[in-house]
C-alpha cells in the first residue's frame, strides 16, 4: 500500500492548461454551499419551469431535488440543440460490427425520435408506462430511450446479453405491456438471436401485448400476428412530429435492474430532474466536454455506464457521442484502435476487464494506429490495478493524456469519484476524491469515521442530485439494503480506505455480489436459478478470482441423491445458467460436493469455498460446523 502511495503523477501540462476545469475552486465552492453548486449545475438544463426549492428531505431517506422543476429529458438532449449551430453537428457515430457505420446529427437524431415517439404512441404506450427494450448496440437503442423520454414513458433496458430468466424476471416487475427488441445483433461475427432469446421469456410474461422488432441482421423469426410489430413498418405509418410531454422532476426517467446479494433484481429508479443534472455536470467536469471531442464510452447501454455516459450525458452537452455494436477483438484485436483513428476519438471511457484484455494481447496491437486524437482517458466498473493503469497511460495515451478512474454505481446514477483531470494529481489505482457537492467517507458499521489507512464500508453522508429515487415496487428494501444498513449514510456495498491526502482506494464489494468483466452479478441470483434445475439439491456460487475478468462464476453444488455427476450433466449445468442468466455468469468450474460447508447457524461458508476454489491454503475455519466436510472437499479436488 505504502508504495502505491507513493506514485503520484500531475495532469500532463498540455491537457492542463486547455482544461474546463483548471483549479479547485469547484471543490471550494461546493463545500462551501452544496446546494447553490448543484443548482448552478442544473441551470445547464432547459427548464420550462424552474424549481421552487433546490432540494427537500422531510421523508428521509426519500429525497427531492429541484422540487417543482418541469423539464423533458429529450428535449434537453435534441430538440434545444436542434435550435443551435449544434443541429448540423453529429449526434451519434455509430459502427456495426461488420463495418457499417451511421452518423447522426443531431437533426436526424431528433426526427427520428419523433417518429419513434408517435410510434411508441401508435403501440398505445402512455405517460408513465413501461417499455422494456432489449436491443444490441444500434442506433435504435438510442432513439428508443429518447422516444420513451419525449412521450414520458419510463425504459427499462435490459442487457441484450442476457438470458431469457433474467429477461422475463426484469419485464414482469416492471410490468412492461410493450417490448422492444431486434431479430438479432452482432457478437464476433455470429448473430445473437435477440427475439427467439426474448420469445422464450415472453413465454413467462403475460402482462407483455405488443413487441416491436427492429430489423438488424435479417434473421428469420416466428412472427406472431397481432403481438408482434416491425419498426421500420411502424415508423413509416406515423406524424414526424411529437410534442415533448412536460415532465416533473420526481418523475421516473427510466429504470434498470442490478443485482444485489438478495436474490430478486433492483428495479433502480431515476428521476428526471436530478438525474439529468448530475449526469450533465459529471459529463461536462470530469470528461472536459469540448464541442469537438468525439466522445467513446465502450459500455453496453444496456448498463448504467450507457445510459450515463453513451447517452443522456453527451446528448445534453451536445457533444458527438460514439457507439460500436460488437466485440473488441473482431475480427482483430486491434478493432478497438481502429474505431479510434478513423473517428478521431478524443476522449475514451472504459473499463479494466477491457484494458486488462488489451495486455495479454500485447500492446503490439497498437501499432500502426493513429491515436493521436485522444486527449483524455476514462475507466469505470471495478478497482484497477496500478500496472494497468499505467498500462493504459502510457500505450493508449502516449503519456499525454490524463486517466479519470470514476467510481460510482447504477444506484448513484452519476460519477461520484474521480480526480478532475486538468486538475488532480493521479494515484494509479485510486479512484481519487469525491466530485465536487459529493460527500462520501470511509467509516465502520457504526458510522463513525474510521482513520487513515484504515479499511471501512464506503458510504455516503448526504444526498447527491442522481441519486435513485426508490426501488421500483420496494420501498422497503430501497429503506432498508441502502439506507438503514449505516447511520445517517447510504450504504455503497464497498469496502474502502482513504490515504493521507484524502484519496479513496476502493477494496471491492463487502456483499455477495459478483463483478466479472465490470459486470455486477448477484450470487443469489444464479443460486436461485440452478436450484429449480432437478439434480440441484443446494447450490451457492462464488467468485472466483480470474485475470482478465475481475473473477468468474464457480458453482458448488449438492446433487439429489438420484443422479449423478456425469461431464455432460457438468456442460448442461453451465449451459442452464448462462440461457438463463446470460453468457457472461457462465461458470468456469463446477464443484460437485456432498455437503456444503456451513457455520453454526446455517449460513453457508463462501469464504471458505472461495478460498478452495481459487486454490488457496485452507484458513480459519473456527465457525465451521464441521471440519469432515471441508477434509472432504479437499480430498475430492485439490490433489
Ligand atoms: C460497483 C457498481 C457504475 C458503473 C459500472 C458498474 C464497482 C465501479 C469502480 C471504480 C472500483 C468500482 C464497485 C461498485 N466499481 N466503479 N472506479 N473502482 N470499483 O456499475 O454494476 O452498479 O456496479 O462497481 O464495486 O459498487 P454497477
Amino acid at each position: 500500500m505504502v508504495s502505491k502511495e507513493k506514485m503520484v503523477l500531475d495532469p500532463p501540462p498540455e491537457f492542463a492548461a486547455q482544461a474546463l476545469v483548471r483549479d479547485e475552486t469547484l471543490y471550494r465552492s461546493a463545500s462551501e454551499d452544496r446546494l447553490a453548486f448543484w443548482a448552478e449545475q442544473a441551470e445547464s438544463l432547459d427548464w420550462y419551469c424552474k424549481w421552487d426549492q433546490v432540494f427537500d428531505s422531510n421523508d428521509p431517506p426519500f429525497a427531492r431535488w429541484f422540487v417543482n422543476g418541469k423539464l423533458n429529458a429529450c428535449f434537453n438532449c435534441l430538440d434545444r440543440h436542434t435550435q443551435t449551430w449544434r443541429k448540423n453537428q453529429a449526434a451519434l457515430i455509430w459502427e456495426g460490427e461488420p463495418g457499417d457505420s451511421v452518423v447522426l446529427t443531431y437533426q436526424d437524431l431528433y426526427q427520428q425520435v419523433n417518429k419513434c415517439a408517435n410510434g411508441l404512441k401508435k403501440l398505445g404506450v402512455q405517460r408513465g408506462d413501461r417499455v422494456a427494450v432489449c436491443l444490441g448496440m444500434i442506433p435504435e437503442l438510442m432513439v428508443v430511450m429518447l422516444a420513451c423520454a419525449r412521450i414520458g414513458a419510463i425504459h427499462n433496458v435490459i442487457f441484450g446479453g442476457y438470458g431469457a430468466d433474467s429477461i422475463a424476471d426484469r419485464i414482469n416487475d416492471c410490468g412492461a405491456r410493450l417490448v422492444v427488441t431486434a431479430d438479432g445483433g452482432w457478437r464476433r461475427g455470429g448473430i445473437i438471436s435477440l427475439k427467439k432469446i426474448c420469445d422464450t421469456a415472453l413465454r413467462k410474461c403475460p402482462g407483455v401485448e405488443r413487441v416491436l422488432i427492429v430489423k438488424r441482421t435479417g434473421t428469420d423469426l416466428e412472427f406472431m400476428k397481432g403481438r408482434d410489430y416491425w419498426y421500420h413498418n411502424l415508423i413509416n405509418e406515423v406524424e414526424s412530429i411529437c410534442e415533448p410531454e412536460i415532465m416533473d422532476a420526481q418523475d421516473p426517467l427510466f429504470i434498470l435492474y442490478t443485482s444485489g446479494a438478495n436474490g430478486k433484481p433492483r428495479g433502480v429508479m431515476h428521476t428526471t430532474g436530478g438525474y439529468l443534472a448530475g449526469v450533465a455536470a459529471t459529463h461536462r467536469i470530469v470528461f472536459d466536454a469540448k464541442d469537438n471531442d468525439v466522445f467513446w464510452c465502450t459500455a453496453d447501454i444496456g448498463w448504467i455506464t450507457g445510459h450515463s455516459y453513451v447517452v443522456y450525458g453527451p446528448l445534453l452537452n451536445g457533444s458527438t457521442t460514439l457507439m460500436y455494436e460488437g466485440s473488441p477483438d473482431w475480427p482483430e484485436r486491434n478493432r478497438y484502435w481502429g474505431i479510434v483513428e478513423k473517428y478521431t476519438v478524443s476522449v475514451f471511457y472504459t473499463a479494466p476487464t477491457v484494458i486488462r484484455s488489451f495486455m495479454s494481447w500485447g500492446a503490439g496491437w497498437l501499432d500502426g494506429r493513429e491515436l493521436g486524437s485522444l486527449r483524455l482517458l476514462g475507466t469505470v466498473g471495478e478497482p484497477i490495478s496500478p500496472e494497468a493503469w499505467m498500462w493504459y497511460y502510457n500505450y493508449v495515451g502516449g503519456g499525454r493524456c490524463p486517466v479519470v478512474d470514476t467510481w460510482w454505481q447504477t444506484e448513484t446514477g452519476m460519477i461520484l469519484i474521480t480526480s478532475l483531470p486538468g486538475v488532480t494529481p493521479m494515484k494509479p489505482g485510486s479512484a481519487a476524491r469525491p466530485f465536487p457537492g459529493v460527500d462520501a467517507a470511509v467509516v465502520d458499521g457504526n458510522g463513525n469515521a474510521v482513520s487513515v489507512g484504515q479499511g471501512g464500508y464506503l458510504v455516503l453522508r448526504s444526498p447527491w442530485p442522481a441519486m435513485f429515487s426508490s426501488l421500483w415496487g420496494d420501498t422497503e428494501g430501497y429503506k432498508n439494503l441502502y439506507w438503514n444498513k449505516i447511520n445517517g449514510c447510504y450504504f455503497t456495498g464497498d469496502g474502502a480506505w482513504q490515504d493521507k491526502d484524502g484519496y479513496f482506494w476502493i477494496m471491492g464489494r463487502v456483499d455477495d455480489v459478483i463483478n466479472i468483466s465490470g459486470h455486477r452479478l448477484g450470487t443469489m441470483e444464479i443460486e436461485s436459478l440452478l436450484v429449480k434445475h432437478p439434480v440441484v439439491a443446494e447450490a451457492a456460487v462464488i467468485g472466483k478470482f480470474d485475470e482478465i475478468k475481475g473473477q468468474v462464476a464457480t458453482l458448488f453444488i449438492t446433487m439429489r441423491d438420484d443422479y449423478q455427476d456425469t461431464p455432460e450433466l457438468l456442460q448442461e449445468l453451465k449451459d442452464y445458467v448462462a440461457d438463463g442468466i446470460g453468457a457472461i455468469a457462465r461458470p468456469e468450474d463446477i464443484y460437485i460436493i456432498d455437503e456444503m460447508p456451513k457455520t453454526r447457524s446455517g449460513k453457508i461458508m463462501r469464504r471458505l469455498l472461495r478460498d478452495i476454489a481459487e486454490g488457496n491454503v485452507l484458513g480459519d475455519t473456527a465457525a465451521q460446523e464441521d471440519e469432515g466436510v471441508v477434509e472432504h472437499i479437499k480430498e475430492r479436488y485439490r490433489g
